[in-house]
């Protein structure tokens, strides 16, 4: 399913910063040498934080929650690219978009970039069995069609059997008739198959716990959820949690003066299905129809709870096996958006090896694509507060000084049918952000895609909006701050 990040597009107007929740649960003891940790990485495909955990009043998911309530929370994390199979990638690999050379959906690094180590490779090689259940890596070539088998998995990986209808016509409209639509509410026992990608999913993750409960050996089981991506394919009994009159709209639905047309995302992936074509919403900028955006964040939120369902039974199997006290959790989404500490995917690589107690890897060279073994990112251990470790208190770094790097690829200056997913041969444009504390910083440069090469001397447009005075990014500050003045005003 070759779709990118478009969870965050019909939501968030313009370029996003695909900051994504974290939650990495941690119930170890500091202790990790004597009994290996098992881990299980839940990763879910674009979500943003609507969840109670981020304050949201709205959304129904008490199972993260919990999660959460027991696990370090990141206020501020951020992948790499908010497009499902680079960010995955990415985070899997533990290095950028621009050494793993993938932007969009048609290469393998492994061939294309070089032979780089992912996270499930590097337990498999540690001794753990490592076994992959639904979308983890992306399906495809960026994965060479085997998510990456042998060198990540100990088995063959799972796809739930289900996951061939969610692009086709599934969705009763009130026509009586059976269509693809965005907003897709099933009676379950109606659809093919009488079940759902995530409900199987959850299921063979379950009977994976189970067997692993006499094994001798530690084990590494990634689970990846389809929802909330679109379409919003759920079980109908969710949408009763969410009344369409107790649905606020965006609080900025426009699109906002002083966007670069570059930045914009014309959700065309939005507009192929069939409840939204016939809408015949004007491309690029629409408006979409107040009502429609209502059901839209109606059936978002639906799927949000639903997928908090799924995450519930799994993580009640791993208390009910008792497997919880000797397993870390980890709970991250490929991105989405947000709103303490500024943290990026690329660093669960090192974090997670670090927490297992495995030798972290150490750092990549420049370049590094002759090196099969290293990391991007950070160690965040010292983030980790252990139970034992009561006397050494937790010290975040200087906020001030950590800054969260993302990129996005564009085929030309203005909105285009292409312009959410462009191939690696049509990118002209390539928009990098720095993000930190205090603002987002985006330039969006010149890029040649046969040299991979970004021109920074080559401008298109620029971005700068204040976390502070501009949460949701909607005042753009760059021409301001043009003349020589954007040095004093990123000053702190
Ligand atoms: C871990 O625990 C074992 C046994 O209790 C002990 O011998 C060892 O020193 C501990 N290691 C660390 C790093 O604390
Ligand atoms: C790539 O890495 C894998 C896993 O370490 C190894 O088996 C394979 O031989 C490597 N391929 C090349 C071309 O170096
Ligand atoms: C990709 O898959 C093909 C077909 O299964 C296989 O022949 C090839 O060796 C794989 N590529 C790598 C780098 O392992
Ligand atoms: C909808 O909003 C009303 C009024 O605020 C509230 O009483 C009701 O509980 C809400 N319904 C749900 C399902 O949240
Ligand atoms: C769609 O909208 C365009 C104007 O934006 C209009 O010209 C066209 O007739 C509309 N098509 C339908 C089928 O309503
Ligand atoms: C986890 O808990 C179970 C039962 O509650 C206990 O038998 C087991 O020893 C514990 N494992 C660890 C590593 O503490």
């Amino acid at each position: 399913m070759p779709t990118p990040g478009s969870g965050r597009g019909f939501l968030w107007l313009g370029l996003v910063l695909s900051s994504v929740c974290v939650a990495l649960g941690c119930e170890t003891q500091a202790n990790s040498t004597t009994d290996a940790l098992n881990i299980l990485l839940i990763i879910v495909d674009d979500l943003r934080p609507s969840l109670g955990c981020y304050g949201d009043k709205l959304v129904r998911s008490p199972n993260i929650d919990q999660l959460a309530s027991h696990s370090l929370l990141f206020q501020n994390a951020f992948a790499q690219q908010a497009v499902c199979a680079p960010s995955r990638v990415s985070f899997l690999t533990g290095r950028r978009p621009d050494t793993t050379r993938l932007y969009d959906f048609n290469s393998y690094w492994r061939v294309h970039a070089g032979n780089f180590s992912t996270i499930p490779q590097y337990f498999k090689e540690n001794g753990y069995v490592t076994m992959s259940v639904g979308k983890v890596f992306h399906p495809g070539i960026t994965s060479n069609h085997t998510d990456d088998s042998p060198y990540s998995w100990s088995f063959p990986p799972y796809h739930p059997s289900s996951e061939k209808y969610e692009n086709t016509k599934t969705c009763r409209g009130p026509d009586g008739e059976l269509h693809a639509n965005l907003l897709c509410p099933v009676d379950v026992v109606d659809v093919p198959e009488g079940t759902l990608p995530d409900k199987q999913s959850t299921e063979q993750a379950i009977q994976l716990l189970e067997k692993m409960k006499t094994s001798a050996s530690p084990f590494f089981l990634a689970v990846g959820y389809h929802k909330p991506h679109i379409p919003f394919r759920y079980p109908k009994e969710f949408q009763k949690l969410y009344p369409l009159e107790n649905i606020t709209l965006a609080p900025d639905s426009e699109v906002p003066d002083g966007l670069p047309p570059v930045a914009y995302n014309p959700w065309m992936d939005i507009r192929q299905r069939e409840d939204v074509q016939a809408l015949n919403i004007s491309v690029p900028y629409g408006p979409i129809p107040v009502e429609f955006q209502r059901k839209i964040r109606q059936s978002y939120f639906a799927s949000v709870s639903y997928l908090d369902t799924q995450v519930g039974r799994l993580l009640s199997a791993l208390d009910d096996l008792q497997l919880a006290n000797s397993t870390i959790v980890a709970f991250t989404s490929d991105h989405g958006r947000q709103s303490m500490d500024l943290v990026e995917l690329v660093s669960l690589f090192p974090t997670l090896a670090g927490l297992a107690g495995l030798q972290v890897p150490p750092r990549c060279p420049v370049p590094s694509f002759h090196v099969e073994l290293c990391r991007e990112g950070k160690n965040l251990l010292k983030h980790f507060r252990f139970r034992d470790l009561e006397e050494d208190p937790y010290l975040p770094g200087n906020p001030r000084e950590l800054i969260a790097y993302s990129q996005y690829p564009r085929p030309a200056d203005f909105p285009q049918w292409n312009s959410d997913k462009p191939s690696l041969k049509d990118i002209k444009i390539m928009g990098y952000s720095i993000r930190t504390i205090d603002y987002r910083y985006t330039v969006w440069v010149g890029f040649n895609p046969d040299e991979f090469l970004a021109n920074f001397s080559d401008i298109h447009a620029g971005e700068l909006y204040f976390v502070d005075s501009d949460p949701l990014q909607d005042h753009n500050m760059y021409n301001d701050s043009q003349g020589g003045d954007l040095f004093q005003l990123l000053m702190p």
